[in-house]
């Protein structure tokens, strides 16, 4: 079966082709960039960019693909979680195409994307396993007893795990879009220079926390003068990166040895970040668990994966019919 992908729930605009679940004949991501000067996403913005590009970006994808629109089989599109106006410009392009076409469509939530981003590289991974979804929205601890049965084991409490990284980012001048930015600045920096408070939470909690941290670093930044931030900026972003990967890591390979499973995943933007995929594979390997993690343009937003969960979908004969909406926040086992 040929699939279109599409995605646009925040400020990616994506489409992609793929085959029989899992070869991908194309994957291509537009990153706006009018969000620069704002340090943040401008959802209204967002929006319009999203529709000014959506058209090119799914003619570039079929075009990659080789694959003209007539040949196409069926539409996976994102449907939430994600920004309303943006959500909806994916929808109702995939709509109008499923309705001229005739073609069966499936709306696909956005996390059980990011979890699939692991399948369409890994054809070995098999649940049960726990994923660890980390991204600029969301941090969920994921125990997956199955494809498409998801139990939540934990989440966030207050920001994203890459909320934190953007946000500091941000408050220490790191630049934006934030989560690299500290990532690349921390490469050269001692994580045990200068350290910040854990968030571990109650000892048996999966849950996270990582506003305290964002408040520890702004208050440790208030108390140096302009040059000593600035000659401090590699320890800062290292001890900031520590503090956030060893809770990531605790957790995740605590919830993995008492679900009793022997396999981790991580996924989602801030699985990019190179010293959390060092140590959550070090604990992995450590602990005899296998490790799985997407190539890095398969961990930011992409409809490549939104593609491969809509593809498990269709194969079980679920389909969407034209009521699909957007739905902006809809948890991990809600369903269109
Ligand atoms: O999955 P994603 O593209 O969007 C959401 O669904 O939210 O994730 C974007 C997030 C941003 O917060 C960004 O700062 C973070 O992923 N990120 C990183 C890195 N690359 C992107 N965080 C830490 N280290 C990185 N290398
Ligand atoms: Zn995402």
């Amino acid at each position: 079966m040929l699939l279109l992908g599409i995605e646009t729930s925040c400020d990616e605009t994506a489409a992609g082709v793929l085959k029989d679940r899992r070869t991908l004949l194309s994957n291509v991501i537009l990153s706006q960039v009018v969000h620069q000067p704002y340090g943040g996403v401008v959802p209204e913005l967002a929006s319009r960019e999203h529709m000014r590009n959506l058209v090119p970006i799914v003619d570039q994808a079929l075009a990659e693909a080789k694959t003209p629109l007539e040949k196409i089989e069926g539409l996976a599109v994102t449907f939430g979680p994600g920004l309303v106006g943006a959500l909806l410009v994916g929808i109702s392009f995939a709509k109008a195409v499923a309705v001229s076409r005739r073609l069966p469509i499936i709306g696909v939530n956005h996390l059980e994307g990011h979890i699939f981003s692991n399948a369409l590289e890994h054809p070995e991974l098999e649940p049960p396993f726990v994923c660890l979804v980390v991204s600029g929205g969301h941090t969920l601890l994921v125990l997956v007893k199955n494809w498409g049965v998801y139990r939540l084991l934990g989440q966030t409490r207050d920001d994203a795990a890459g909320e934190a990284f953007d946000k500091v980012a941000k408050l220490l001048g790191a630049g934006y879009p934030g989560g690299q930015k500290i990532d690349d600045l921390a490469q050269t920096g001692n994580p045990a220079r200068i350290t910040f408070p854990r968030a571990y939470l109650e000892k048996e909690a999966y849950d996270f926390s990582f506003s305290g941290l964002k408040t520890a670093v702004a208050l440790y930044v208030q108390k140096l003068s302009e040059r000593e931030r600035e000659n401090l900026l590699p320890h800062l972003c290292a001890g900031f990166q520590e503090a956030v990967v060893d809770v990531l890591v605790a957790k995740t390979v605590r919830a993995a040895e008492e679900s009793n499973v022997s396999a981790i995943a991580v996924a989602g933007g801030v699985a990019r970040n190179r010293r959390l995929r060092q140590r959550l594979g070090d604990e992995a390997s450590r602990r005899g668990m296998k490790f799985f993690v997407p190539v890095p343009q398969f961990c930011t937003d992409n409809a490549a994966m939104i593609a491969a969960a809509g593809a498990f979908h269709l194969s079980r004969g679920e389909r969407s019919d034209l009521s699909l909406n957007a739905a902006p926040y809809v948890p991990l086992n809600g369903v269109a």
